[in-house]
């Protein structure tokens, strides 16, 4: 079966003031029709940078250094001829960032089916009507009245969901949709998620930095950490069975995850600079399974039956 998205050894490189670096650095990964990926590690991984790309949305002083994308079978590295906003779509973790504040929400979510699919207005509202209350928007037409600042927080992440849905993307990039919503709301978000997931074909690729996040809907969980893949694995044998020193960090690191009331453990040292990242494997510095090779050489990645894990411990485990 071929994956829907297919990123090839993407490495994108920043230009800045201190020098250049690239973030992410080398990436491989696919997403299939229907599936959910997780892409979790710690601040500054490269997870957005990687979300970005594949977007076609990278900043001014960054750029496709390496490696390709392909979606659906064609390569949109290029970022021309982008099937941004009719066959992929994004989510934000600010979704006020990406609403216009003067523009009431029924508008702009209008616009998007009007300009990207030349719908007539009337039907374009009933589409966007159906939608907003499918993704749980009470009083949808009354609610397409109001602006960006008269909804509350979870409704805004609904309308931006209900905005990035209206065109039926064969593939969804939510990156920390949940991050900068309170508890009890991330938890409601996080049921519609997973509604949008059993009730759609739409495959999802959902970033956080938070694993215990991930851990609610994803098939399949990528590990990043300093702008390279650490692991690949089913979701349940990555809980179950961490092949990487980082994942299993961070697994240590979750609370309640699975040694309930045994003390909760965190990766000791910081994630590096990316200006001058370590030697070898760049986790090398924090781990605590390291061997000599490790800071000279970087590590292989090893394939083990559907698992892919970028450590030297597995060099011969190879399958
Ligand atoms: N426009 C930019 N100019 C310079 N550096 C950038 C730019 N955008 C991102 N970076 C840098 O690229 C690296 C990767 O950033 P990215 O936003 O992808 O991290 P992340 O994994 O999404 O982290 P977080 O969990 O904080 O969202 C970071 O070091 C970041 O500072
Ligand atoms: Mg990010």
């Amino acid at each position: 079966m071929n994956p829907l998205l297919l990123v090839e050894d993407l490495a994108v490189e920043f230009k800045t003031r201190l020098g250049k670096f690239c973030a992410p650095d080398g990436v491989t990964f696919s997403v299939f029709e229907s599936e959910c990926v997780g892409l979790v590690g710690e601040s500054g991984s490269g997870k957005s940078v990687t979300a970005l790309a594949i977007m076609g949305l990278l900043a001014k002083n960054a750029r496709v250094a390496r490696g390709r994308i392909l979606f659906d079978g064609v390569d949109i590295t290029s970022g021309n001829d982008h099937p941004r906003g009719k066959k992929m779509s994004m989510v934000f973790q600010n979704p006020l960032n990406s609403l216009n504040p003067n523009m009431k929400i029924g508008q702009q979510l209008c616009e998007v089916l009007e300009e990207n699919f030349k719908m007539g207005k009337e039907e374009a509202r009933k589409r966007v009507i159906e939608t907003m209350a499918k993704l749980g928007i009470p009083e949808a037409e009354k609610m397409l009245e109001r602006y960006p600042f008269e909804y509350s927080g979870g409704m805004r992440q609904r309308a931006m969901i209900a905005m990035a849905m209206l065109c039926e993307p064969k593939l969804l990039i939510a990156d920390e949709p949940t991050t900068a919503l309170d508890v009890t709301i991330q938890a409601q978000i996080m049921r519609l998620f997973k509604q949008l997931k059993s009730s759609s074909r739409t495959s999802i690729l959902f970033i956080s930095h938070d694993l215990s996040v991930v851990s609610q809907i994803a098939d399949r969980i990528i590990v990043m950490y300093a702008g390279k893949i650490c692991e690949i694995s089913p979701a349940k044998q990555l809980f179950e069975d961490p092949l990487h020193p980082y994942t299993q960090g961070l697994i240590a690191s979750v609370p309640n995850l699975k040694r309930k009331g045994s003390k909760l453990h965190s990766i000791e040292g910081n994630v590096p600079s990316l200006l001058d990242p370590p030697s070898g494997c760049r986790f090398h510095p924090r781990c605590n399974k390291k061997l000599e090779v490790c800071s000279r050489q970087e590590p292989p990645e090893v394939q083990m039956k559907d698992r892919i894990v970028k450590c030297w411990l597995y060099e011969k485990a190879g399958i």
